[in-house]
């Protein structure tokens, strides 16, 4: 399916548009009494949306007990590392907004990798509804870019295909981390991408035109085989794409 593109403004006006999104799955939710399974993205782009989400008009608009939260990756750090995509998204978001303790399905950057990753996988199949092929359908995965055409944890030459979870390390840090695989990703109901800034801009337009050899980079490989895939930029990342338009 092609990407649905949503070039906004700025990163506040790329937020609101989340935000909102979030209001309307939590009206769903409570009206079909179901449980939503959200897998959060790391890096620092998120923050600015949890931040939103904690404020008014939407920290009393949305009921965070319908929604179960896990994570797309994560450093293998402790939790109060600053590094650490839960750390980041604790402090701007569950905390202040009081999601249940039992709603928070983390990955624990500070056990043994190889352990919490089968771990981690272990739990997405207990609670995460499966698809016919018996992988976990998320309702709603987000996902940010690396420069280098890198998503979750999934960088160039290391992205897999196999089971659910994988541990990768770094290109240029070599720090360890855990990631979702790609069939877990391309399993979602939905798919958004948040990408800001001008030094992403190369390779949004790399991906997002499918220059040659774009297939080569993860970001370029995630295509919800029956789900949504949206892109969401702001003006700086859309820069080239906006000039084509
Ligand atoms: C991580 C990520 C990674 C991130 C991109 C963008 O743990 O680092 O999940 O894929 O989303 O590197 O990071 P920024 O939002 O900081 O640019």
């Amino acid at each position: 399916m092609k990407p649905k593109i949503f070039i906004h403004n700025n990163k506040e006006a790329l937020a609101r548009s989340l935000a909102d999104a979030f209001v309307q799955a939590s009206i769903q939710a409570m009206v079909q009494r179901q449980r939503i399974h959200i897998a959060l993205s790391g890096g620092s782009t998120p923050t600015i949306l949890y931040e939103m989400l904690a404020k008014e008009p939407y920290l009393g608009a949305i009921d965070w007990r319908y929604f179960h939260l896990f994570w797309g990756d994560e450093r293998c750090v402790p939790a109060d590392h600053i590094d650490s995509n839960f750390g980041v998204a604790d402090r701007a978001l569950l905390k202040p907004v009081q999601v249940p303790g039992r709603n928070i399905h983390r990955i624990s950057g500070d056990a043994d990798p190889k352990t919490e990753a089968q771990r981690y996988a272990r739990e997405m199949l207990a609670h995460v509804p499966l698809n016919n092929d018996g992988i976990p359908r998320f309702d709603w995965i987000f996902l940010g870019l690396g420069a280098d055409g890198h998503t979750a944890s999934l960088f160039p030459n290391n992205d897999t295909f196999d089971s659910f979870t994988t541990i990768a390390r770094h290109p240029q840090s070599n720090q360890k981390r855990i990631s979702l695989t790609l069939p877990v990703i391309n399993a979602a109901k939905k798919v958004s991408f948040m990408v800001t800034g001008e030094n992403k801009r190369d390779i949004v337009d790399t991906i997002l035109r499918q220059r040659s050899g774009f297939e080569n980079y993860p970001a370029g490989k995630v295509n919800p085989a029956d789900g949504v895939l949206e892109w969401h930029l702001d003006t700086a990342a859309a820069n080239i794409l906006q000039a084509a338009v």
